[in-house]
């Protein structure tokens, strides 16, 4: 049953690759990632064997139901939690632990709260450039992300002083700034309004197109996964939790969501994630 699941992922994640040709097709390299967490009760394995190919500038979408290790796996790559076994590279190189060429914006945006919009941003790009680069080449970067996100008329403000959507768009321009080769993103809308939502979405479509990031983003929504992604990695419920299936979201680009509400083809596609989630891996009672 559990070959049967991982030679579908394969076969699905096959087509996608013979789909997107001149792009380097294994710029995140994810080779039998095994992760086993030491606790009191002794060791939890909560990632067991995924193996995973992400091309330059793809973006993908990990869902899966609460706890199943989205985050965990979204950390291998950002090189905050080390691989208990197997391999995980950026750009054919193993990743050695957090660095700027992976940007991450964490769910809950963790801005200093002392600093404007400005100063937070200022300070990764001071971290990333400050060596190599003078204060106005900095400077520029830093409005450059602010404006890139629409913020640039509330860059003075601290974090207290504007809304919990501004907040997340100064997360997005800090991560920007440093200019990475891979935008990491855990949840980032998780916490807004539907409407906030669907504006930064929108946003996030814009920039991406613009930067030709490569993107890995974990959420809960269908809707977003569908709207956002090249590909939705779908995983099964941990402990041990693997890719259960991996569904390509061949829709042209751009895309409007409301052209999409009418689309079939966009229903079929959120029906299959819908049906992965909510009939082959229901989710235990905790
Ligand atoms: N440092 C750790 N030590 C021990 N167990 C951990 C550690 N980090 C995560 N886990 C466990 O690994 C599993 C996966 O956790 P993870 O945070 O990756 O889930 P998730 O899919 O991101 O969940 P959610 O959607 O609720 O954010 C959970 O059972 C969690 O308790
Ligand atoms: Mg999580």
């Amino acid at each position: 049953m559990e070959n049967e699941v991982s030679v579908k992922a394969n076969m699905s994640e096959a087509n996608v690759k013979s789909q997107c040709d001149g792009r380097n097709q294994k710029y995140v390299e994810l080779d039998r990632i095994n992760v086993i967490f030491p606790t009191n009760k002794g060791p939890f394995q909560a990632l067991k064997d995924i193996s995973l190919s992400i091309s330059q500038g793809e973006f993908i979408t990990l869902i899966g139901h609460s706890g199943c290790g989205k985050s965990t796996l979204l950390n291998v790559v950002a090189g905050l939690n080390m691989p208990s076994t197997g391999a995980a590279l950026c750009a054919g190189r193993e990743i050695p632990g957090p660095g700027p060429d992976r940007g991450v914006v964490f769910q809950n945006h963790s801005l200093l709260p002392w600093l404007t919009c400005f100063e937070n941003v200022y300070l990764a790009v001071e971290r990333v450039y400050g060596t190599k680069e003078g204060k106005p080449k900095l400077k520029k970067r830093t409005e450059d992300a602010i404006a890139l996100v629409g913020l640039s008329h509330a860059a003075h403000k601290r974090p207290q002083e504007i809304s919990g959507g501004m907040k997340q768009r100064v997360g997005i321009a800090r991560a920007l700034a440093m200019n990475p080769k891979v935008l990491l993103m855990d949840e980032p809308f998780g916490a807004l309004d539907a409407l906030t939502r669907a504006h930064l979405q929108d946003e996030l479509m814009k920039i991406v197109a613009e930067t030709k990031s490569t993107v890995i983003m974990v959420t809960h929504d269908v809707d977003e996964a569908v709207l956002l992604s090249d590909r939705i990695v779908m995983m099964t419920n941990g402990p041990a939790a693997t890719i259960g299936e991996i569904l390509a979201v061949d829709l042209p680009r751009p895309r409007n969501r409301l052209q999409l509400a009418e689309n079939p083809h966009y229903h079929h596609l959120r029906g299959q994630v819908l049906e992965f989630l909510y009939q082959k891996q229901v989710r235990q009672a905790a």
